[in-house]
This record gives structure tokens, C-alpha cells and sequence, in this order.
């Protein structure tokens, strides 16, 4: 039997990218939020399922795990990857309070619940990996969307808080940092980003693709990385180097 995943936002953007990778080995449960026709796209396309999660909400999230230990004996991998950036830039002295709370709910509060409840799951068989996919924005101030640096910040200990708590349990628990990837997400700034990359902005010059985040998922779910525990896998074609 294949083993099995979860992956959360597979729908578009870099979950597709994951999903699409993983249906090669694994029995895979896509979710998506409000674009149906993605989702019924990669189903099409790849043979997963798919599942309607909106993933701040503690029901959607306890119907997801419901709908996959209905198909799944157990959960073999966890991929947090559904995320949204502001929907408004803002600078952080007019930034509002409902986007800073839509960004916690879905960016933190989200993948941390569900992987309490998915963690409880693997732990009866006493194995598991779990995908955090963050950001470089986990550490890095970008001051006209604070709230999206903050909510992966945030989910950047819960990494850590999961890979201490779980490793006793079997269950191995990574961060996957991307730096810049052609998505929907940066569509409105992608032109922006692709002058500062020319510009030198990175060392390896290119914007990231999904597949290079969805070639860390692999890594993982090949178990390539099981003694790594709590690693951080930046893939950000060197943002994350210093130099003088
Ligand atoms: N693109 C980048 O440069 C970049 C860099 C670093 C980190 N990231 C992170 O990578 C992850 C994926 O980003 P992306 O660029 O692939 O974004 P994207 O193209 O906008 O895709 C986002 C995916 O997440 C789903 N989603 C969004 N909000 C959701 C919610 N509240 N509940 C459930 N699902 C939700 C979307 O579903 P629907 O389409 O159905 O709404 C979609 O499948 C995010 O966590 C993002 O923060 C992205």
C-alpha cells in the first residue's frame, strides 16, 4: 500500500506543485479554499483528492482529518503549505487589525491546530513527518506586510515546539523556507522581484518555481532527512546568505 499524505493550499501555487510530486509515491488529499475549479484541475491532472478546508476554521479542519481517516488507515505526511499574504500592502503604521487577525488565523493558528490533531493521529503508530512550509519573511521585516512576517515567525516555533514535542512519538517535524516562487501570490509584484533578482538580489539568479519547494518535500517524504528533525530547508537561492 502507497503510503499517504495530507496536503493543505494543493490546489494552486506551491501545494500544487507538492501534491503533483507526491502523487508519484503517495496516496495524496489535496485541499483548497475557495477555487474549486484548481482543485478540480489537479484532481483531473494528477488522481488526489481534494477537500474543501478553509484552514482557520477548527470544523473544516476536523472535517479534513475526518474525510482522510475515512481513507487512510494511517498519515504518513503532513504538509502545512496553505498560506495567504495580506490583501492589502500596508505599511505597518496603517496596517488594520482584521487583516492582522485574518493572517493569524490562517497562516498560524491554522497549520498549529491541525497538526495537534494530525500529530495525536501518527502518534498511535508511531511514526510521521510533518511540512511547515514558512518563509524567508519568518526573519525577515518587510514593513508594508509586518502581519505576514509575524504569523511565519510565529509558525517557525511552532516548528519547534512540534519537532521537541513529537520526536519522542517517532514523528519528524521540518521547516521549508521559500524565498521568492512564481505564484499567484506575488503576481502583483513579480515584474518588482524579477528586476531586483537581475539586479542581484540573489546569488543564484532566478525566481523560485513550486517544484524546487515541492523537490524539499520529496527529501522529506523519502525519509532522505529523518535524523534532521527540526531542520530548516531554506529555498530561497541564497536570500538567506550573508556576505561583505
Ligand atoms: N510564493 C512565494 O513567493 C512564497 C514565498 C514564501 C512562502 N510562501 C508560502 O507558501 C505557501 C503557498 O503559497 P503560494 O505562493 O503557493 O500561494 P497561492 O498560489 O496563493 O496558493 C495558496 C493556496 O492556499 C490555499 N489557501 C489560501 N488561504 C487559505 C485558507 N484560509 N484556508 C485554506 N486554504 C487556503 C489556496 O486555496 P484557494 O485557491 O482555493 O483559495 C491555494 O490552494 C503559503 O503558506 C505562502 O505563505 C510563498
Amino acid at each position: 500500500m502507497k503510503p499517504t499524505a495530507i496536503v493543505t493550499g494543493g490546489s494552486r501555487g506551491i501545494g500544487r506543485a507538492i501534491a503533483t510530486e507526491l502523487v508519484k509515491t503517495h496516496r495524496v488529499i489535496a485541499t483548497w479554499r475557495g477555487r474549486k475549479d484548481a482543485a478540480d484541475s489537479l484532481r483531473e491532472e494528477t488522481g488526489c483528492e481534494i477537500f474543501q478546508c478553509e484552514i482557520a476554521s477548527r470544523e473544516d479542519r476536523a472535517a479534513l482529518l475526518a474525510f482522510a481517516r475515512q481513507r487512510f488507515e494511517k498519515l504518513d505526511l503532513l504538509v502545512n503549505n496553505a498560506g495567504m499574504a495580506p490583501r492589502e500592502r500596508r505599511d505597518l503604521l496603517e496596517a488594520s487589525e482584521e487583516s492582522f487577525d485574518e493572517l493569524m488565523a490562517t497562516n498560524l493558528k491554522g497549520p498549529h491546530f491541525l497538526t495537534q490533531q494530525a500529530a495525536r493521529w501518527m502518534a498511535a503508530s508511531g511514526d510521521g513527518r510533518i511540512a511547515f512550509v514558512t518563509s524567508i519573511s519568518s526573519y525577515t521585516a518587510s514593513v508594508n506586510r509586518g502581519e505576514y512576517c509575524i504569523s511565519k515567525a510565529g509558525l517557525s516555533m511552532s516548528v519547534a515546539l512540534y519537532a521537541q514535542r513529537l520526536a519522542e512519538a517517532g514523528i519528524k517535524v521540518f521547516e521549508i523556507r521559500p524565498g521568492i516562487i512564481r505564484t499567484d501570490m506575488i503576481a502583483k509584484v513579480e515584474k518588482a522581484y524579477d528586476e531586483k533578482i537581475a539586479a542581484g538580489l540573489l546569488p543564484q539568479r532566478r525566481m523560485g518555481e513550486g517544484i524546487d519547494v515541492a523537490k524539499a518535500v520529496r527529501a522529506i517524504a523519502d525519509g532522505l532527512l529523518d535524523y534532521s528533525t527540526g531542520q530548516i530547508l531554506n529555498v530561497d537561492g541564497g536570500f538567506s546568505l550573508r556576505s561583505l
